[in-house]
């Protein structure tokens, strides 16, 4: 007789979780003081503002819904799509049991405060996305397990020296868009490739940037100079990016950018009056809008050699002090490979 009552009772509640409205009480008994939960044809539950599809029920989608504050997360999930809200805090408790988590998707909200713990627990995630936010900091104990992690377009104006501490395998820091006037703390990130620090206030280039980058963008910060030598540490380095900035040629030494690795250079926007040593390697070189009076072509090929050409495929050099006609006429067998010259 129990048994059969029982059985009644579990049918009554699928068939209620398949038309939930009006039953907004049963619902309610599960929502562990969040928002209402339902159960879907799988068994799995679902907070109600999100869809958490049959089909892959390890993934939860509550973008673009208005929400203010964090959903309840059941515990097997593993991407969890919460941008474009109007969240505004991620409390320590956030996750709870949740800690398969391996994408949290949490850009475009409003969150200017995270419990020190919230991240803690999710030991395997790997991408985190808390750019387009209002933090002033990044958040503590974030886990070392991250591969990517973007909080581009916040208020954050210092980094503390742990803030990025164990993180063996991050690949893509992205911080542009903040207040930062320096950086450090990132020489341990020994598998970073992609470094994005632009639109913040640095005055120089970071000491201590990791080894393994491929790619560093610096432009729109207020750079007065580059360091000895600088690129001379990284061997994997093909894009440097430091347009909307003050360089000045003075603040370049001599051979800096005359590295046989790089393929693609931005300087435009900038002080300069010369064009800088380059690499017969490098293939973009942008320096339009700077102050270069001089079309000096021994800044990318040697003058005594003529079967040693540049292979620039890239040469901007409009809304500066020269024009065409102080191209040397040897120009065209030196950059003999660029499809597209503007002076
Ligand atoms: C988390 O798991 C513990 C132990 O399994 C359980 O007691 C607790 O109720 C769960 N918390 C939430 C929020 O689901
Ligand atoms: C960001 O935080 C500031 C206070 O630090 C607040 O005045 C502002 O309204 C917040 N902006 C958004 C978009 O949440
Ligand atoms: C980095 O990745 C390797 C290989 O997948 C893994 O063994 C290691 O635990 C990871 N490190 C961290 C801190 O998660
Ligand atoms: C550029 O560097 C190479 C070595 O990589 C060197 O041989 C060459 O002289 C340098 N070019 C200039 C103009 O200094
Ligand atoms: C070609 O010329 C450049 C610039 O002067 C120099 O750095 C490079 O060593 C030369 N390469 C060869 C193969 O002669």
């Amino acid at each position: 007789m129990r048994l059969i009552a029982l059985l009644l009772l579990g049918l009554l509640k699928f068939s209620l979780a398949q038309d939930r409205d009006p039953f907004q009480w049963l619902s309610s008994l599960h929502s562990h003081g969040y928002a209402s939960l339902q159960a879907d044809n799988t068994g799995g539950e679902c907070p109600e503002e999100c869809d958490c599809p049959p089909t892959f029920p390890i993934a939860m989608y509550c973008d673009n819904r208005n929400m203010k504050q964090m959903p309840y997360i059941p515990s097997r999930m593993k991407y969890v799509y919460l941008q474009h809200n109007q969240i505004t805090s991620v409390p320590d408790n956030a996750f709870g049991n949740a800690t398969n988590l391996v994408w949290v998707l949490l850009h475009e909200n409003h969150i200017n405060s995270v419990g020190k713990q919230a991240f803690a627990k999710l030991v395997d995630l790997d991408r985190l996305y808390l750019n387009n936010n209002n933090l002033t900091e990044v958040p503590s104990n974030l886990p070392r397990s991250l591969h990517d992690l973007r909080l581009n377009h916040n208020k954050i104006t210092k980094l503390p020296p742990n803030a990025f501490e164990g993180m063996e395998n991050l690949t893509i820091l992205l911080l542009h868009n903040n207040g930062l006037q320096d950086i450090s703390g990132l020489k341990g990130l020994k598998s970073l490739t992609l470094l994005d620090v632009s639109g913040n206030q640095l005055k120089k280039v970071p000491n201590g940037l990791p080894e393994m980058l491929h790619q560093l963008y610096l432009e729109s910060n207020s750079i007065e100079a580059v360091p000895e030598n600088f690129l001379g540490q990284f061997t994997n380095l093909q894009y440097v990016r430091i347009s909307h900035n003050e360089l000045t040629n003075k603040g370049i030494p001599q051979n800096t950018f005359n590295n046989s690795g790089l393929v693609e250079l931005d300087l435009s926007f900038n002080k300069l009056e010369s064009i800088p040593v380059v690499s017969t390697n490098l293939q973009h070189l942008y320096l339009q809008a700077n102050q270069i009076k001089e079309f000096s072509l021994g800044s990318f090929c040697s003058v005594v050699d003529v079967m040693n050409f540049s292979k620039l495929q890239v040469l901007r050099l409009e809304g500066n002090e020269i024009s065409a006609g102080d191209m040397p006429s040897e120009a065209a067998l030196c950059l003999r490979l660029a499809t597209d010259i503007a002076v």
